[in-house]
C-alpha cells in the first residue's frame, strides 16, 4: 500500500519532491499545505491530492509529512506530525536553533517515528565512492579534510535577492547555515566522525544585507584527529 504524504511548503524544491514522488508506486501525494494558497492550489493540481489550509485539517489522513518550508518553520509542523505518529521528511537545515533540532529528533525517538533531513548529498555517487574509499583505509589516515564551496543559493539563481527568505537573518541566518550544512553532513558523514571543536570567520558583505552571512571560513577538529576546512563565499 502506497504511503500517503503531505507536502508543507510547495516552493521550489518541492517542485523536485513531487515529481519524484509521483513516480514512486510506493508513494502518494495526498494534499499541500502553504501559507500562499495559489502556491499550494497548483502544486495540488499537479501532483495530486487537495490543498488544506492546515496541517491540522489532514494530519489524520497521512502516513508522513514533508516538511519543504524554509528553515526557521520546520520545529513546528515536524512535531505537530510526530506527535500525531507521523512519519516526517524535513529539508536541509533541519532547523535554524540547535535546540529545534535537537527537540524534533528527541520527540522522534521517543514517539517510534522516522524524523529524516534531506541530506542528498549523500546519495551523489562521487561522494559515496569518496566515502567507501576513505573507510577502505585506501588513503591511510585521513589527517585533513578540505572543502570548497563557491556560489551560494540565495534565493535569485546566484543574485542576492533582498525580498527571499534566504537573505532574511531572522528566518534563516544566511549561507552559513543555509548552504555550510551540505558540507558538514558531508564531512561528518564521509569521515564518520564528529566534531569537536569550531572555530570561524564569518562575513556580511551584502551593504543593504548587513546581517547577511555570504562567506565563511571554519577551521573543524573531528574526535578522531582530523583537522577540515570548509571554506564558502
Ligand atoms: N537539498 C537541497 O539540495 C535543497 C535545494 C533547494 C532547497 N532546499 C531546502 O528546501 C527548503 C525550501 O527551499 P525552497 O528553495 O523550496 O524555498 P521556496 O522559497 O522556493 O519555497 C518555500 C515555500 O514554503 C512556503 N512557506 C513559507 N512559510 C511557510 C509556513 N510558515 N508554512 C507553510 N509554508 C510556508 C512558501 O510560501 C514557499 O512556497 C529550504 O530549507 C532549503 O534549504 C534544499
Amino acid at each position: 500500500m502506497a504511503i500517503k504524504v503531505i507536502v508543507v511548503g510547495t516552493g521550489g524544491i518541492a517542485r523536485r519532491h513531487g515529481e519524484a514522488l509521483v513516480e514512486n508506486e510506493n508513494a502518494e501525494i495526498i494534499g499541500a499545505v502553504d501559507v500562499d494558497a495559489a502556491k499550494m492550489e497548483a502544486y495540488a493540481a499537479k501532483h495530486g491530492g487537495k490543498s488544506y489550509a492546515s496541517l491540522s485539517k489532514c494530519l489524520s489522513d497521512v502516513d508522513a509529512i514533508y516538511v519543504l518550508t524554509p528553515p526557521s518553520f520546520r520545529r513546528q509542523y515536524a512535531i505537530e506530525a510526530i506527535e500525531a505518529g507521523k512519519h516526517v521528511f524535513c529539508e536541509k537545515p533541519l532547523a535554524i536553533e540547535p535546540e529545534d533540532g535537537k527537540t524534533i529528533a528527541e520527540a522522534a525517538q521517543k514517539k517510534g517515528v522516522i524524523a529524516m533531513t534531506g541530506f542528498n548529498q549523500r546519495y551523489r555517487t562521487g561522494y559515496g565512492r569518496l566515502k567507501d574509499i576513505v573507510a577502505s583505509g585506501e588513503l591511510g589516515e585521513v589527517y585533513h579534510f578540505w572543502c570548497h564551496r563557491f556560489g551560494m543559493g540565495a534565493g535569485g539563481n546566484g543574485q542576492v535577492r533582498l525580498d527571499n527568505w534566504r537573505t532574511n537573518a531572522d528566518l534563516c541566518c544566511g549561507m552559513t547555515i543555509e548552504s555550510l550544512s551540505h558540507d558538514i553532513d558531508l564531512m561528518r558523514w564521509i569521515l564518520d566522525d564528529e566534531a569537536v571543536t569550531v572555530t570561524g570567520y564569518v562575513h556580511s558583505t551584502v551593504v543593504d544585507l548587513p546581517d547577511f552571512d555570504n562567506s565563511a571560513q571554519v577551521l573543524i577538529k573531528m574526535k578522531k584527529g582530523t583537522s577540515a576546512v570548509i571554506n564558502a563565499s
